[in-house]
């Protein structure tokens, strides 16, 4: 597998050693500041002597050629969030920009490629992208909720001191406040939280503070470190779409995904669970949510078409 990391930043670090370290392919590192693709590149090229591996390839560089016949796109590049005042929305003019050389490059010399988004707003740039790219619409994917699940996860885990492997989330809709945690489809070893709740294992009132927690989790981190959005969830997020394409894993993945009437949503990314395998996003699956979750997915919508309508592809 050849993968093209389009972005050397934090997330685009982390993917390629993540990457290394499971030996997923050879790497190219790409960034408009060549210099910090090239030093990246060499830094993990050194880590990678102390793994014990015949060999590693890794290489930096500011040149699309270099991407040519890429398998697999991340696409990490862009600005993040640097504080709780900027939304990801507030993003959008600057990544923007990037998004359409990105999708540019990618269209050139890369037009198979399995192409997974992170630059935020997600959902908004992966439907630039797509569009732009013209790359098909099973190769195009956003990375959002397998995040915001994993962080469901850990917070339901702390507080109901269980193991988090055995919890089972599922976080749909948009990347921001209105993203839709689902009560109905999150469970522990197969019980639902409403059942826990029933129980008396987890207290409504806690769940509902989680759940807060959840919608401000990027904002989270990024207030505690001062001035820099997440990278090492966001990274292994990536890392998990990858493995599903690479090998086939089928792995049903909560992500953005270009809807064509599914929902009854049409022409836009939105976050629902899907099939990854070696064909990109094998299929949407439409699962049956709570008239509450439905008016927040269609209210995502609306701001969603409302924000691509303004944009000139
Ligand atoms: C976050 C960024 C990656 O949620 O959007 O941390």
């Amino acid at each position: 597998m050849k993968i093209a990391i389009i972005g050397a930043g934090n997330i685009g670090g982390i993917v390629a050693l993540l990457a290394i370290q499971r030996n997923l392919g050879e790497i190219v590192l790409f960034d408009v500041l060549d210099g910090k693709a090239k030093g990246k590149a060499l830094d993990l090229m050194q880590m990678a002597t102390l793994l014990d591996r015949k060999s590693v390839s890794i290489y930096g560089t500011s040149s699309y050629t270099d991407i040519i016949n890429a398998d697999i796109c991340v696409i990490t590049a862009g600005v993040p969030r640097a504080s709780e005042k900027e939304s990801r929305e507030e993003l959008l003019q600057i990544n923007l920009a990037t998004i359409r050389q990105v999708a540019c490059g990618v269209r050139e010399y890369a037009p198979n490629a399995f192409c997974i988004i992170a630059t935020n707003p997600v959902n908004v740039m992966s439907y630039i992208f797509y569009k732009l790219s013209k790359i098909s619409k099973n190769l195009v994917v956003g990375m959002a909720g397998i995040l915001d699940s994993a962080r469901f996860r850990t917070f339901l885990s702390e507080e109901l001191r269980v193991s988090a492997r055995d919890i089972s989330t599922i976080v749909l809709g948009d990347h921001n406040k209105n993203m839709i945690p689902l009560i109905n489809f999150s469970s522990v070893a197969g019980v639902s939280l409403m059942e826990l709740i029933s129980m008396g294992f987890l207290k409504k009132e806690k769940l509902d503070k989680i759940i807060e927690r959840v919608r401000n989790g990027g904002e989270e981190i990024m207030n505690l470190t001062g001035n820099c959005s997440a990278f090492y969830a966001p990274a292994l997020s990536i890392v998990e779409m990858m493995e599903s394409y690479i090998d086939d894993k089928k792995r049903v993945l909560p992500c953005s995904a270009y809807l064509n009437g599914e929902y009854s949503l049409s022409d836009m990314f939105l976050g629902v669970p899907v099939i990854i395998g070696n064909k990109g996003i094998e299929q949407i699956l439409e699962i049956q949510l709570e008239p509450d979750e439905r008016i927040k997915l269609i209210n995502s919508s609306g701001s969603m078409r409302e924000t691509i309508s303004k944009i000139k592809l």
